[in-house]
């Protein structure tokens, strides 16, 4: 299904069956578990329990690419299979009128990570998606490319509120209404998704280059001088660009087979933190 963010890989997020058909057409390990999907508040609180904090992300950003993990709600329908045996849930109202519709015609929580084979780029469009795992799917829904291109924000609210993944809800809008917001904890049962190697292209990655190297492609941000082995992330330097065309400019170089691919220093503030981490992740960096 496509969401504002990326294509995921959707399925009930009851069945357990469905969930480990997931789990397996991305290869993924099981300890990582999913977001559930939902149409509304409403439909979250039946999931996770929502503390004056969390209601109000959920008031500022929903439906957008933000992510809660929460405790999980007594009764809840979300299998333990999709949330990876823990006693916590991840949950988000995705900002795409085809998710919603899709989660309302179905009526209850949507499992959905990004539809790429585990630690490869996310998918931003619908070919990008059958490429990855279209042939583990029974349906593919036509949602247009990306809106924004990263995944999601996921910002934990269990003790104290931490990002564990950066994305287009920025740092910087969290912390103006829930305050000082702390780093992933070390310890990976609480931030299963945190692993190095991740959203990478087949050519290594290299950071923070000026110009290419003989072989390489390279990704520009800003200015640059057209020409082959060259992509351009956004020519003006913007950085709501540069993420909506990230995934696909590393895969359209990957595609050249480079000896690597070299990408341009990018602002780390606002939306560039996202970029950042996703880039330090397809290079093998430890985040
Ligand atoms: O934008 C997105 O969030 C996309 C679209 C399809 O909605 N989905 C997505 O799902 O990125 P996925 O599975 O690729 O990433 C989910 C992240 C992982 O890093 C996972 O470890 C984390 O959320 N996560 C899920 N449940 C969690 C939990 N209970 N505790 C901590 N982290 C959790
Ligand atoms: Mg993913």
């Amino acid at each position: 299904m496509p969401t504002e963010t990326v294509y995921g890989l959707a399925g009930p997020a009851a069945d357990p069956l469905a969930v480990a058909a997931i789990f397996a057409a991305k290869g993924r390990p099981r300890f990582n578990p999913l977001i559930s999907h939902v149409a509304d508040l409403a439909a979250a609180e039946r999931i996770a329990v929502f503390s004056a904090d969390a209601r109000r992300l959920a008031a500022a950003f929903w439906p957008g690419p933000l992510t809660l993990v929460l405790p999980s709600q007594t009764g809840s329908i979300v299998c333990e299979l999709a949330r990876a045996g823990l006693d916590t849930v991840a949950v988000r109202v995705p900002a795409h009128p085809t998710a919603l519709a899709l989660i309302r015609a179905f009526g209850g929580p949507v499992v959905a990570p990004s539809a790429n084979r585990s630690g490869r780029p996310s998918p931003t469009s619908l070919a990008h998606a059958v490429d990855e795992t279209g042939d583990r799917v029974a349906v593919a829904l036509e949602g247009g490319p990306c809106r924004i291109g990263l995944e999601s924000t996921v910002v934990s609210l269990l003790d104290r509120p931490r990002l564990l993944r950066p994305g287009a809800v920025t740092r910087e809008e969290i912390e103006a209404l829930i305050g000082p917001l702390a780093e992933a904890e070390a310890d990976a049962k609480r931030s299963p998704g945190r692993m190095a190697r991740h959203y990478a292209p087949n050519a290594p990655v290299r950071l923070g280059a000026d110009a290419p190297r003989s072989g390489e492609a390279y990704l520009a941000f800003g200015p640059h001088p057209p020409g082959p082995g060259v992509w351009n992330l956004s020519p003006t330097g913007d950085l709501a660009e540069a993420a909506a065309n990230l995934f696909g400019l590393l895969r359209a170089a990957d595609l050249s087979c480079p000896v690597a691919i070299a990408v341009a220093p990018i602002p780390e503030v606002g939306l560039g933190e996202a970029i950042a981490d996703r880039l330090k992740r397809s290079a093998g960096y430890v985040g």
